[in-house]
């Protein structure tokens, strides 16, 4: 599932407006107010966007007992088995992290000679697609907190770690095809020699401890099997583009290494869209209204509470210099929201509806248009803005524009 910053929020965030001039410039004392309501306003942020979610949630409820019902039926007729765990890639034929990356099985000369090919590729790799890079590795570094998250839907646990229904099999698949994704991505970056790797673990480490805000029913398999699809396509996406970029700088390694996990990412994908796809022939009304709740949520991130211990802000600018460099953009989500709207037939959903259904309608079917005005609005106001820029710790704190 998750894997990349996805959906960010799209006016751009009130903190790139400082200066790293400004802040070299500050008195410790004026830094310790900005910090103080920095810190005030983000957690006013958050609780305002828990409260919306809860609201969300409870405006569209959906019956968790008919929700776990339609779980457990499509894993006992055999629909799990047949239309989604042949999404899963047979181990003999998974590519395997060492697979893509210098071979030590070799003698000690091609070995350096590997590494140094390796390091001469990722020197000409700019600072914004690193930071793209590191911060799609720290979320999939993540990984634990989401095979925890996709065990608590009802109907689909893996209650003793070892059950053998299908969406238990699907969830241990994943995770193992998930856990190469990391692993890739994280040995690349300490080869390369490009990053500071204590600055990423510790971001790792941060983000691991902090969990993530989960959809507004974290029990709820529609809201799972919605979230997981938006979440698997935007983190292809991301993925896809940071291997085009990398081909681009002529590090031919970096590029194969994004478009491998890119195509793991798509067969997910496939897997929560063709589930949801069902789950709205189910329950029509159920699953429009669950779809509305997420949306309005704002589908908030896995990565989203990565911290490196310094930045307060870091995801805010993770996700403006993925924007920037268009790995993955407001328009982005604007267009995955119009996809599914038309891959789950949304607007055709008719005579079924119960009165909530049909606002949860109008309200997915309008959303894209709304998202891309905003987006619009943002573009000019960023036009109009002085370029920024952040310095990232990942990358030894140098500097990188988010404007
Ligand atoms: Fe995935
Ligand atoms: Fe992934």
């Amino acid at each position: 599932m998750p894997g990349v910053m996805t959906m960010m929020a799209v006016a751009p965030s009130p903190c790139l407006s400082v200066k790293p001039a400004r802040l070299c410039s500050i008195s410790s004392k004026e830094l310790l107010v900005k910090k103080r309501s920095s810190s005030s306003a983000h957690l006013l942020r958050r609780s305002w966007a828990a409260r919306a979610a809860a609201t969300a949630a409870t405006a569209t409820a959906t019956d968790p007992y008919v929700e776990q019902q339609m779980m457990q039926r499509l894993a006992e007729d055999g629909w799990v088995d047949e239309h989604i765990l042949p999404l899963l890639t047979p181990v003999e034929e998974a590519w395997q992290p060492a697979d893509l990356l210098p071979s030590f099985a070799s003698s000690a000369d091609e070995q350096r000679s590997q590494v140094a090919e390796l390091q001469a590729r990722a020197a000409g790799v700019p600072d914004d697609l690193l930071v793209c890079l590191v911060g799609n590795t720290v979320t999939e570094e993540s990984l634990p907190t989401y095979m925890c998250m996709a065990n608590r839907v009802a109907g689909g646990s893996d209650d003793t770690g070892r059950d053998g229904h299908g969406w238990a099999r699907w969830l241990r698949g994943w995770t193992a095809e998930e856990n190469r994704h990391g692993d890739l991505l994280n040995r690349y970056l300490y080869l390369s020699g490009r990053v500071d790797m204590a600055a990423v673990e510790r971001t790792v480490h941060h983000l691991l401890r902090a969990g993530m805000r989960a959809i507004p029913r974290p029990t709820s398999a529609y809201h799972s099997l919605i979230y997981g699809a938006f979440q698997e396509r935007a983190t292809f996406v991301s993925h896809a583009r940071t291997a085009g970029a990398a081909a681009r700088h002529g590090d031919a390694c970096l590029a194969k290494i994004c478009g491998v996990i890119a195509a793991d990412e798509r067969r997910h994908e496939a897997a929560y869209t063709r589930a949801s796809a069902r789950a709205f022939e189910e329950d029509p009304d159920g699953m429009v209204r669950a779809l509305a709740a997420v949306m309005r949520a704002k589908v908030t991130m896995p990565g989203e509470l990565m911290a490196d211990g310094r930045d307060g802000r870091l995801f805010d600018h993770f996700s403006a210099v993925a924007q920037r460099s268009g790995v993955y953009t407001a328009a982005d989500y604007a267009d995955m929201v119009e996809h599914f709207v038309r891959r789950w037939k949304v607007a055709e959903l008719g005579a079924g509806l119960s009165s909530e259904g049909r606002r949860a309608q109008d309200f997915v079917c309008g959303l894209p248009r709304k998202i891309r005005r905003m987006e619009e609005l943002a573009h000019d106001r960023a036009a109009k803005m002085e370029a920024q820029s952040v310095n990232f710790s990942w990358v030894f704190d140098r500097p990188v524009r988010t404007q």
